[in-house]
């Protein structure tokens, strides 16, 4: 029945009043302009230069981190993250099977093994409970360490994801780590603007990674953030993610073997001027979810997902989940609201089927799967209503 399809891409249409639209477009204005004329004039368009600073500083006075280093992008952020939260070769990182591959790319550039736990129906991020009772089952303390006693492995720390900008339930995930020994990396790249409980994500854990990615919700055409309260991991990432040099006005000295991941001064031009929006489009992007929310009401099969409860969204990416059973729904409809100018995206295959992380470890994923199978994003771009 292609009924679905028809009537989500007409509603689509109704609401933003357009024919045709992109799941998520970056918008520009003279401001943007503006600071990349002043950046290119200046010559410094690579990792030296003064919009570096002042993006660190406006990203970390956003936030209230205490810092904030800006990075080539959020992939890079992670790997550094995980880097200086400890994590060493063939060990264990516990993180959603429902999250964007970077995650696990991240943990595996450490030759690190990804293990995925399963999320929530009402954050879309990793459920606190399952993850508690998953750990205290399948691990135990030996001399200090966190130890899966299935595959003799150290579990080093997890990385909890905002899933389409939602906040996952953070505080309870962090309890548990603690609890646990592990330190947390929270991947909150889609969720700038983001507040669980007032705080803003990615500041809970002992980093949070941001991403300035063009589909994200401000962009620096690409870009990360490592957030940190902790001074000296903050020099560490500052260190390490701009080629370990030390400051000399003329030697190349480096101390250890470090990263080209410094944002260039262009880019940090760029996010300056959209980083003054960030207010808009948080609010924009609201009330596309309350237009939408309007208009989906009484759709049969299909529920739109709000925030959950305790958080402030920045709504990224608006969400349609469609009912149990409906699955087979899934691909038709993706079909044809593509077919129909409307673009619409399925949340990602679980991580443990591709093929790289078929033998990483895992926890039972009925959640997970269940949503994965009936997720589809559609437009959420900001200003467009
Ligand atoms: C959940 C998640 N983690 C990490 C990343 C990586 O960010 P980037 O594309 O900036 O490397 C992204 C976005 O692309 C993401 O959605």
């Amino acid at each position: 029945m292609r009924d679905f399809g028809i009537k989500i891409t007409d509603i689509i249409k109704s609401v933003l009043m357009s024919e045709r639209e992109f799941l998520h477009e970056p918008r520009f204005n003279d401001e943007e302009v503006k600071n990349l004329k002043k950046c290119i004039e200046s010559t410094f368009v690579s990792t030296v230069g003064q919009y570096v600073n002042q993006f660190e500083n406006e990203i970390a006075t956003y936030t209230k981190s205490k810092r904030a280093i800006a990075v080539v992008n959020g992939t890079s952020a992670l790997h550094v993250a995980l880097k200086l939260s400890g994590v060493g070769e063939g060990e264990e990182v516990i993180c959603p099977a429902l999250t964007f591959v970077a995650t696990a790319n991240a943990i595996s550039y450490l030759n690190a093994i990804p293990h995925f736990v399963d999320c929530n129906e009402k954050t879309l991020g990793i459920d606190p409970l399952s993850l508690g009772n998953w750990l205290d089952k399948n691990c135990e303390k030996i001399a200090g360490n966190l130890i899966n006693k299935n595959t003799g492995r150290k579990i080093s720390a997890i990385v909890p994801m905002h899933t389409f900008g939602h906040p996952s339930e953070i505080i309870q995930i962090i309890d548990i780590a603690k609890n646990f020994g592990i330190p947390v990396v929270e991947d909150a790249a889609e969720s700038l603007g983001s507040f669980y409980h007032g705080r803003h994500t990615g500041t809970f854990g002992d980093f949070g990674v941001l991403s300035f990615n063009g589909n994200k919700i401000i962009t620096t055409g690409g870009g990360g953030v490592i957030l940190t309260n902790d001074i000296n991991l903050a020099n560490k990432a500052k260190h390490i993610t701009s080629t370990a040099k030390l400051s000399h006005r003329w030697r190349y000295i480096h101390d250890q073997v470090g990263y080209n991941y410094r944002m260039p001064n262009l880019n940090a031009a760029l996010g300056c001027a959209q980083l003054k929006k960030i207010d808009d489009f948080c609010k924009s992007k609201r009330n596309l979810f309350f237009k939408y929310e309007d208009a989906f009401r009484n759709f049969n099969g299909i529920s739109l997902f709000k925030e959950p409860p305790f958080s402030r969204s920045n709504y990224w990416l608006q969400t349609l989940i469609l009912d149990r059973g409906l699955e087979n729904e899934l691909e038709k409809i993706l079909e044809y609201t593509n077919d129909n100018g409307i673009m619409t995206r399925p949340a990602w295959d679980l991580l443990p089927n591709l093929k790289m992380f078929k033998e990483c470890p895992k926890a039972p994923l009925p959640i997970a799967q269940s949503l994965s199978n009936r997720i589809i994003n559609i437009p959420s771009s900001a200003y467009l209503v």
